[in-house]
């Protein structure tokens, strides 16, 4: 009897609930377009240069536009764990791009993640950042879009998305579950800085750093109580360390003006820009003015600092359980990288950067440490470092044992301290990526 009741309880209980998120799901796609624009649209010289100032702490050129494509012509493809998402057209062209869109239309698609005709776009398009941005911002961007960007005829490439991510209704049980658009009118925090409000607005908005840094789940939303906690990329290369993280990326002990030369530059006392950090820096934020450079490393510097200690040399190197591999470590060490990187690890200011205390040597998360020594790495070439030195890559030259002695020897030596790595971390990371052994 009691048994049943529950049951019966159950089952009316789930019944609610999918009636609730039906009625959800359906008015995520209720939506249609927005009628026609009343009044032709006209932009001031002015609003069409912030807006090409805007676009480019947005990023919008580079994923709207594919190698060797015409600028915003779209086709490039954003990696998801679930697919390939394309970018679309952002030209003015009529029959293809955004020519017969309304500002209200391109707002919409930024504020509510929704292409003209009301389909639910894809959180690939960092729209779930974008919400932030203003009318105001939002129109300026149409308006450089509009005004200054060649009229290019690209029909949009479909998505290559598996199933069920590939299903309207997958999607439109995200964004109920993790989407909202953003509340133009909630108080921002009133007792930060003139300064701290607007690099929070950049950097949280237009210039999406959590897109990449923001610890995500298995659905690829950010978690809460993780914002910018670091993130491995989609695939599984490449690792955002934590902005929040004192033995990762955090900036909280960099001077101010450190900070802001590293977004301008790539470049800083306490380590360059590579990978896709360099790619971010020479498409974006090279770009930034001083005074929004200087706001967003007064956001970025007050991040909470959540975990992690800074580092402090140790007084022994090399324990002597490695002394063997620590020679090997060494020859290996003086042979290829002492030139630039100098014999104790010291570097050179703004050419190389010093391996003792450098985090991406030290953090656990050994990623980029094999990315950047098997591929090499290019700072990005930025006004304010117009000849980046570059680093060779290694792949071709030291095989595994002899990559993870000298990498073990870089962890240990100088006051170094980290734990040294398998070889299996290395094989492992290495297959992943496909490069070649020696
Ligand atoms: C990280 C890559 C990325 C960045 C940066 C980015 N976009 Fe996109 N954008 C996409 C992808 C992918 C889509 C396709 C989403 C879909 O079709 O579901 C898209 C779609 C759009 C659409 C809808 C197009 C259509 O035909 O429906 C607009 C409008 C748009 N982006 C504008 C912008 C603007 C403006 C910026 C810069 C402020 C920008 N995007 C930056 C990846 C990006
Ligand atoms: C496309 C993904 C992506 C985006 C977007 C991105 N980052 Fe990064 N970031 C990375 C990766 C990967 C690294 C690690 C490589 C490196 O250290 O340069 C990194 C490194 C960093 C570091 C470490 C620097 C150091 O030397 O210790 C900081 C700080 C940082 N990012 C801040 C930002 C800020 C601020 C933004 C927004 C303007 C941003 N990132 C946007 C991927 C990204
Ligand atoms: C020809 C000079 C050169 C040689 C040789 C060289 N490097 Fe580099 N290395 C650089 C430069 C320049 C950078 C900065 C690259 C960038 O910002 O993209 C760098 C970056 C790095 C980084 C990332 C540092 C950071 O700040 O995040 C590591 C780790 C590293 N090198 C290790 C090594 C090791 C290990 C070797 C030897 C196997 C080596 N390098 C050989 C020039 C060199």
């Amino acid at each position: 009897m009691r048994l049943r009741r529950v049951l019966w309880g159950g089952l009316i209980a789930f019944g609610l609930v999918f009636v609730a998120w039906a009625a959800l799901v359906v008015r995520e796609f209720a939506a249609g377009a927005l009628p026609a624009p009343v009044a032709k649209f006209s932009a001031s010289a002015a609003q069409v240069e912030r807006g090409e100032y805007l676009a480019r702490i947005g990023n919008c050129a580079g994923c709207h536009t594919a190698r060797g494509g015409e600028p915003y012509a779209g086709g490039r493809a954003v990696d998801t764990p679930f697919g390939a998402v394309y970018a679309g057209n952002l030209t003015p062209d009529r029959a293809t791009g955004i020519g017969d869109w309304s500002s209200e239309d391109f707002y919409r698609a930024l504020h509510e993640g929704r292409s003209r005709d009301g389909r639910m776009l894809y959180p690939a398009f960092p729209y779930p950042n974008f919400t932030q941005v203003t009318r105001d911002d939002s129109d300026a961007i149409y308006a450089y879009l509009r005004e200054r960007v060649k009229p290019a005829r690209r029909v949009n490439t479909a998505h290559s998305l598996s199933f069920p991510y590939d299903s309207a209704l997958a999607l439109a049980t995200w964004r109920l579950l993790y989407f909202k658009p953003a509340d133009a009118t909630a108080a921002t925090a009133p007792s930060q800085t003139a300064a701290w409000q607007r690099g929070a607005y950049l950097v949280q908005g237009l210039a999406h750093c959590g897109a990449c840094h923001s610890t995500r789940n298995a659905l690829g939303a950010p978690l809460a109580g993780h914002a910018y906690d670091g993130a491995m990329m989609p695939q599984n290369d490449w690792y955002a360390p934590s902005l929040t993280a004192r033995d990762e990326a955090s900036v909280a002990d960099w001077p101010l003006d450190d900070i802001a030369r590293w977004l301008q530059t790539g470049t800083s006392p306490q380590g360059a820009a590579f990978g896709p950090m360099a790619e971010i820096v020479f498409q974006s934020t090279q770009y930034l003015r001083d005074e929004d450079a200087r706001a967003m490393a007064a956001y970025l510097k007050a991040l909470p600092v959540t975990r992690g200690v800074a580092f402090k040399p140790s007084p022994q190197t090399v324990s002597s359980g490695r002394a063997t591999a620590a020679d090997r470590g060494r020859v290996l060490y003086e042979e290829h990288c002492a030139n630039c990187h100098g014999k104790a690890g010291e570097g050179k200011a703004s050419a190389w950067p010093a391996l003792v205390g450098n985090r991406t040597v030290l953090m656990a998360n050994t990623s980029n440490l094999f990315r950047v020594v098997l591929s090499g790495g290019f700072a990005p070439a930025t006004a304010g470092n117009p000849q980046p030195h570059g680093m060779p890559p290694f792949y071709h030259l030291l095989g595994d044992d002899d990559l993870v002695a000298l990498l073990n020897y870089v962890r240990g030596a100088w006051g170094n301290n980290a734990p040294a790595i398998t070889t299996l971390d290395l094989i492992h990371y290495r297959d992943a990526l496909r490069v070649a052994r020696p």
